[in-house]
């Protein structure tokens, strides 16, 4: 695991596009595993940017995304499909038959999970990109999911939905209180992993995550038994580190 930290927001946002970007140009055909949140914003901004300058082409891009809120209407403003489109596909060249969220809306949600999970082995992932949660959570694997996990259904944890409420008008009922995720395995399958953490909420689960031990109380410790993990934290995110 290779930990850089950055000042701020924004050099994190950089540091961890300068990372992707190598394999945005050299694999004109690379899986992305993608995350949704305030944390991966900055660098989806710079994907676009490269991308109106001529720099990247995501024509024969795939991308996968870690997660969707169960019952929530993909037209809702706050669904994960809407997050994506609004803040990097409209504005790229990805063919949008080519980006798949999990579908929070499946009439049968364990059999299309399953199909997630199938579809992301079958594209193996290049680079994914993570945020964490403040309870050491990725995608929406929650403290306690076990390791060998692939996609399923997640009840969300009090303290996430809280989290989340900020989307939601700052209501907490608006939150769903279920959502579908890749599953830690699927998500260690990636070839390279980029996790992004920005602020002194991430301070107590970055530690964890690189420090602590590796044990399911911490979905992101798991990292550390993967081979190829880059972690980009600002000064305020990597707090306890040093
Ligand atoms: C989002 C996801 C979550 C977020 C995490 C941090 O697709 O899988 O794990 O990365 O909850 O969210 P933000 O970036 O909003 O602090």
């Amino acid at each position: 695991m290779i930990v850089i930290q950055a000042k701020d927001y924004d050099e994190m946002s950089l540091k961890a596009y300068e990372a992707m970007k190598k394999v945005l140009t050299e694999k004109p055909d690379a899986v992305l595993g993608l995350a949704t949140g305030s944390t991966p914003v900055g660098l989806y901004k710079l994907m676009i940017e490269d991308y109106k300058r001529g720099l990247v082409s995501y024509k024969r891009m795939t991308s996968i995304n870690l997660d969707e809120y169960v019952g929530l209407p993909v037209t809702h403003p706050e669904s994960y499909r809407s997050f994506m489109n609004r803040n990097l596909f409209d504005h790229i060249d990805i063919d949008i038959a080519n980006t798949h969220v999990p579908d929070g809306l499946a009439e049968d949600l364990e059999k299309s999970a399953a199909a997630y999970t199938a579809f992301a082995a079958a594209h193996p992932i290049d680079v994914q990109i993570l945020g964490i949660g403040a309870n050491g959570h990725i995608g929406f694997n929650e403290p306690g999911t076990p390791f060998d996990s692939h996609t399923h259904v997640v009840e969300l944890k009090e303290g996430t939905r809280r989290d989340n409420a900020r989307f939601f008008d700052n209501d907490i009922n608006k939150v769903p209180t279920h959502a579908v995720t890749l599953g830690l395995k699927d998500i260690m399958n990636a070839k390279f992993i980029i996790l992004l953490a920005s602020g002194s909420g991430k301070a107590d689960a970055v530690k964890k995550m690189i420090k602590g031990t590796v044990d399911e109380s911490c979905p992101a410790s798991v990292l550390q038994t993967h081979p190829n993990v880059l972690v980009v934290a600002d000064e305020a995110a990597a707090y306890y580190l040093n």
